[in-house]
């Protein structure tokens, strides 16, 4: 009988490896905890360091709602009355004082460098920050072409870097200049507080 050879198979597994738990629960383990783990994070935040020689810091939240995420930038210690570039580069790496080690823009599909008006873009194009008098920016933008860890253009684990110039929308990459703030994107604490 095929049932008990199986049955007789099951049990010496479980005798030879009494810690692992049974194939069923396994699975529902590998999918609960793994598989939908990184869907349900909805919310990231990148804190913006300076790097070497500025001053530039803060905090860019990004909030998926449905297929659309939506950012918002409070960013400081930028130049009074002029806009700054802001882009998701390739790297989550902010180790280099310079902020090159985050890599260029993030381009998983291969387009042209522009600005959010241009559909066809980098996916790390986010266009530009407009700093006050105090030098500091809000800045909110909606866009559908990334995704916070989904499998469309996922973003965490790269980088915001904020440039000391312009985005002018030239190719290869805006001619924006120095990167003068960079921060690692991770997962936000929507509600665990200490
Ligand atoms: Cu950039
Ligand atoms: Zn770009």
């Amino acid at each position: 009988m095929k049932t008990s050879i199986a049955l007789v198979a099951l049990a010496a597994i479980s005798t030879l490896t009494p810690s692992v738990l049974s194939p069923a629960r396994a699975a529902e383990h590998v999918d609960k905890a793994h598989g939908e783990g990184w869907a349900t994070i909805k919310k990231a935040v990148a804190v913006i360091h300076p790097t070497q020689g500025n001053q530039c810091h803060g905090a860019v939240e990004f909030t998926q709602d449905g297929d659309k995420i939506k950012v918002v930038a409070h960013i400081e210690g930028l130049t009074a009355g002029q806009k700054h570039a802001i882009h998701v580069h390739q790297f989550g790496d902010c180790s280099a004082s310079d902020g090159m080690s985050a890599g260029g823009h993030y381009n998983p599909e291969g387009h042209e460098h522009g600005l959010p008006e241009k559909g066809k873009r980098h996916a790390g194009d986010l266009g530009n920050l407009t700093a006050d008098s105090a030098g500091k920016a809000h800045y909110e933008i909606t866009v559908d072409n990334i995704t916070i860890a989904g499998v469309k253009n996922p973003i965490i684990g790269r980088a915001v870097i904020v440039h000391a110039k312009v985005d002018d929308g030239g190719q290869p990459v805006g001619n924006a200049g120095a990167r003068i703030g960079c921060g690692v994107i991770g997962i936000a604490n929507t509600g665990e507080k200490k």
